[in-house]
This record gives C-alpha cells, sequence and structure tokens, in this order.
C-alpha cells in the first residue's frame, strides 16, 4: 500500500528538508520506489542540496500548468525519485499549491513511498501537504517555540482533516534522550517516531550535496534516519559499527606511501 508521508514542523530551520532527504534515500536504498515532492514551493531547499538548483522543469512549471510531472522527475541518490521545486519568486508566484493533490493522485500510482517536504508556517502552501498526506510527520527541535509551533501545526492538520502519526524530534542532546522523549509524547499527544541528536556531519554532508546516510553511514543521525527508515517500512534495524573513516585520510595515506616509494 502507498504511503504519502508529509513532512511538517511549524517553526522553520528544524530539519524537515534533512530528514525528508535523508529519509527518503533509506527507503530508496531498502529496494522501495520512493518519490521525494519538495512542496516548500516558496523556500525550495531539497533541489539545493541535492545539485538539482537547475532542473529546468519543476514542481513550479507543474503547479502552474506549463510543464508536465514527468518531465519534473529527476534521479537521485541511492534511486530516489525527486521533484525538485524551483528557486525563482516568479515561479513561486506562478504555482498553484492546490494542484498538489492532483500531482499526487498521479505519483503514488508508481511508488511505495512519496515523502513531500513541506513548507514552514500556515499560510496555504503549508496547509495543502497536511491535508493530502496519508500521514504528517512533525519535526521538532527541543525547545520550547518549536515544540509549541509543532502543536499548532498538529491541531491545524487535524481540522484540515488530515493525521499525524507522529514524531521526530531532530538535534537532540544524546545524553538527554530520555527525558525529552517523554516530555514530547506528553506535550504533543503524538508517538516519538525516532531522535537524531545533533551531528555536524549533517551540515557536511549538505554540503557536499550528498545525503548524511550514504556520505557518512555510521555517523549517528545516519543510523537514526536508517532506524526510522526501517521501522516505516517493517524490517529489522540491524546496527552498523561506528568506525566512520575520516575523509581524505585513505588519500592522505596513499599520497604518503606515494612519496615515501618514489623517494627512495
Ligand atoms: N541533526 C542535525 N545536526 C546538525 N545540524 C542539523 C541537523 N538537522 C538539521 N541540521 C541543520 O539545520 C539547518 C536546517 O535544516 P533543514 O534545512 O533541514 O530545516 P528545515 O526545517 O527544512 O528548514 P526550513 O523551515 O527553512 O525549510 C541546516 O543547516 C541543517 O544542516
Ligand atoms: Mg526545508
Amino acid at each position: 500500500m502507498v504511503k504519502v508521508y508529509t513532512i511538517a514542523s511549524g517553526k522553520g530551520g528544524t530539519g524537515k528538508t534533512t530528514v525528508s532527504v535523508n529519509l527518503g534515500t533509506m527507503l530508496a536504498l531498502l529496494g522501495k520506489e520512493t518519490y521525494l515532492m519538495d512542496a516548500d514551493i516558496g523556500m525550495a531547499n531539497v533541489g539545493l542540496i541535492l545539485g538539482l538548483q537547475n532542473a529546468p522543469i519543476t514542481l513550479h512549471e507543474v503547479l502552474a500548468g506549463k510543464g508536465n510531472i514527468n518531465d519534473a522527475i529527476y534521479e537521485g541518490p541511492g534511486g530516489l525519485k525527486v521533484i525538485p521545486s524551483g528557486i525563482s519568486l516568479q515561479g513561486f508566484q506562478q504555482a498553484d499549491p492546490d494542484k498538489i493533490r492532483d500531482v499526487m493522485g498521479d505519483i503514488v500510482k508508481r511508488c511505495d513511498f512519496l515523502l513531500i517536504d513541506a513548507p514552514a508556517g500556515i499560510s496555504k502552501d503549508g496547509v495543502v501537504p497536511l491535508a493530502v498526506a496519508d500521514e504528517v510527520i512533525l519535526v521538532v527541535n527541543p525547545e520550547l517555540s518549536s515544540i509549541v509551533d509543532a502543536l499548532k501545526t498538529k491541531i491545524l492538520t487535524e481540522v484540515v482533516g488530515g493525521h499525524v502519526l507522529g514524531t521526530i524530534i531532530n538535534r537532540i542532546d544524546q545524553s538527554k534522550t530520555d527525558i525529552i522523549s517523554k516530555k514530547m509524547e506528553k506535550v504533543l499527544g503524538v508517538k516519538v517516531l525516532g531522535i537524531i541528536p545533533e551531528d555536524s556531519n549533517v551540515r557536511r554532508s549538505a554540503s557536499a550535496k550528498t545525503p548524511i546516510v550514504i556520505k557518512f553511514p555510521t555517523s549517528p543521525a545516519s543510523k537514526a534516519i536508517k532506524r526510522i527508515a526501517s521501522d516505516l517500512v517493517g524490517v529489522a534495524y540491524k546496527e552498523e559499527k561506528s568506525v566512520e573513516v575520516k575523509e581524505g585520510f585513505i588519500d592522505r595515506f596513499s599520497k604518503a606511501l606515494f612519496k615515501k616509494k618514489s623517494e627512495k
């Protein structure tokens, strides 16, 4: 059965795009036909962090009735299919968020999972993704403003006929996971689906335009995302060893070896 998940938050910058891109990549790597749609049509970031910023046809053109959805699908990491939004303001102005439901109807016919990266806030383009999904996943940071905005988003989702599956707590200090997780469940009234620690490799992988689950597969955030993806697919998660070979180490080692040999 197809599952459409909207990744939302309320507050901006909590990690929605990071979670969408990496969860999508992991679901694809687990053998599931997975699509990721960037419904943050005003501040599109999926294309930027996957190096698709120059895509000629995007969701903007499709929502403006000027392009076909088949031309707005791009090959992403691990076999993930990506539907980016454009970065131009004009494209945003012309895109009609109400058409997202039609686009979605077309995509769900061909996949196992569709992830929708939602914008922050509760404007129209933010509300449509909450209503059209089978389930909404809230990405929350362990701070008051983020929790309050997530609660507002949960209520709004229910008002528009949607359903919140649970929350992912992102950027958490690993020593406090149990207390925060319990508090979050109590305040938001939803299940905690996963806990992603603060991890400096998240930013590094974004700069390298590669999902952290591929660039640093045993980094703490990658492990957390893999666990969440396994739960969604319904397979057991097997933890990999945390032997992270430092970037450049092999290069430096072989260069030193080569230098020594040639010095002989
Ligand atoms: N677990 C993490 N550890 C460290 N940095 C993180 C983590 N998750 C996200 N970040 C960083 O936080 C910033 C915001 O992340 P991201 O763009 O995914 O949030 P967002 O909710 O999509 O933001 P927006 O509301 O603007 O769309 C980025 O710089 C990202 O690299
Ligand atoms: Mg985003």
